[in-house]
């Protein structure tokens, strides 16, 4: 398995892999007819052109088997929304804005290798801390970003269709940074 850059050779696959994969961040009862529609707006492979031709994003994608089994969406630049920003403080910093790996492939590595990619990738454009939001009720992913040095630092929250939906907010801050 391996962790390389996504090139838009890779949108249709990648809006595949996040078709399936965006349900399971969704808490129990979310309604299907909001999950298709933020999968339209957001998660179409014509999305996925855009978020990899664009230079304030990278999107990672974990490929094994010759399939990709999971990607990563980052964002630089300051969060925009305020409630985000009065908690996340540390300049510059880098969102972890999608972390998705398929449900046969939960742990067994992937993720672990995304997310360091995704630290490296983070550190290595100049951030000195890395923020993400997750559902309240995805108990199994904030652990694994609690096992990769992530700490709640707020909340906020964030639309799924018609739905607001609570997330916590979370942040990892690379030692030394600032130094
Ligand atoms: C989130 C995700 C990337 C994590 O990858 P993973 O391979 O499942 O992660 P790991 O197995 O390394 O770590 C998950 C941890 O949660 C634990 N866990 C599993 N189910 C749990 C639950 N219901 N409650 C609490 N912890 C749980 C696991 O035991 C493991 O901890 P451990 O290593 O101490 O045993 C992956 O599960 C995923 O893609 N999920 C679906 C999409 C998603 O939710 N993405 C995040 C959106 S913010």
């Amino acid at each position: 398995m391996t962790v390389e850059r996504a090139d838009i050779s890779d949108a249709e696959e990648l809006g595949r892999v996040a078709a399936e994969t965006f349900p399971l961040a969704c808490p129990p009862g979310s309604g299907a007819e909001d999950i298709a529609a933020f999968i339209a707006e957001n998660l179409s492979a014509e999305r996925f052109r855009e978020y990899i031709g664009d230079s304030t994003r990278t999107v990672l994608k974990a490929v094994g088997e010759g399939r990709i089994l999971g990607y990563v969406l980052l964002n630089s630049g300051a969060p925009a929304d305020p409630k985000v920003a009065s908690v996340i403080v540390p300049r510059p910093v880098t969102e972890l804005s999608k972390m998705y790996v398929l449900p046969g492939q939960h742990g067994n590595g992937v993720s672990g290798a995304l997310m360091s990619s995704a630290l490296d990738a983070a550190r290595s454009a100049g951030s000195v801390a890395v923020w993400l939001g997750v559902n309240q009720e995805n108990a199994r992913a904030q652990r694994f970003y609690g096992k990769h040095g992530f700490e709640v630092a707020g909340t906020k929250t964030f639309m799924v269709g018609s739905e607001l939906h609570q997330d916590y907010v979370m942040l990892h801050e690379f030692s030394g940074a600032g130094r």
